[in-house]
């Protein structure tokens, strides 16, 4: 059993992945299944935070203590988020949040039509969460921790995305066949704006939530 070193923190995690519609019954999701959000949360607890878990569409059980807000869209976590975020000691971003949604919303069920080509979908970009609360700090000294899933030069476009976003840890993700979506395991390697890089081994993403925790606390002080 670890200290309550985040006893009297309130932390924010978001988790799960936006779906974003099209029309009544389909949208644009992801494969993110909120296992490492709800980790995280479930861990953030444990270690006496008050926590907030923004959860985009995740079929898991509410961690006991914690307090859930289930949201859809994108949009819907954006104000989550920054509602949240207000009074936050940490900010994490562990949702995987749609980067385009359809430009428009269809109020009846799109039909196909015999004789005609299907219309394509029309995308409009949703708002860089991450970026948006890392640049505009409502708080000093609140920590913002991103994640990034890559699949290739993993270390080199995490220091590049961890600069252009402004957070202060980067977790990045190697996107692989038995890890991050839908496992329960991960490994990672989290990148702060100090130039440290703390590598977590394959393992239960319970033990990634830690380090997480361990380096969140570190910069809280
Ligand atoms: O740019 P990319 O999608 O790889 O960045 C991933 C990180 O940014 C995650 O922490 C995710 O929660 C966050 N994000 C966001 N708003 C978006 C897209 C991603 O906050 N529209």
């Amino acid at each position: 059993v670890r200290e309550p070193d985040l006893k009297g923190r309130h932390v924010v995690v978001s988790a799960g992945g936006t779906r974003e519609p099209l029309d009544p019954v389909r949208f644009l999701g992801n494969r993110s299944s909120g296992k490492q959000g709800y980790a995280l949360a479930r861990t953030a607890a444990a270690r006496g935070a008050r926590v907030t878990l923004i959860a985009a569409n995740s079929t898991l059980p509410d961690p006991a203590g914690v307090d859930v807000v289930p949201v859809g869209t994108a949009t819907h976590l954006r104000e989550a988020v920054l509602k949240a975020a207000a009074d936050a000691d940490a900010v994490v971003m562990a949702a995987a949040v749609a980067d385009f949604r359809p430009v428009t919303y269809a109020a009846g069920k799109i039909k196909k039509k015999d004789d005609q080509e299907p219309e394509p979908i029309a995308l409009v970009r949703n708002p860089d969460i991450l970026a948006e609360i890392s640049t505009d700090r409502v708080r000093p000294g609140q920590v913002i921790v991103g994640f990034a899933a890559e699949t290739d030069d993993v270390l080199a476009n995490g220091r590049a995305k961890l600069k252009r976003k402004g957070c202060d840890l980067l977790v990045v993700n190697e996107v692989g066949e038995r890890k991050t979506f839908g496992s329960e395991e991960n490994e990672a390697v989290v990148l702060g704006t100090d130039g440290s890089e703390t590598a977590v081994p394959y393992g239960p993403k319970e033990a990634l939530a830690e380090t997480v925790w361990d380096l969140v606390a570190g910069r809280l002080g």
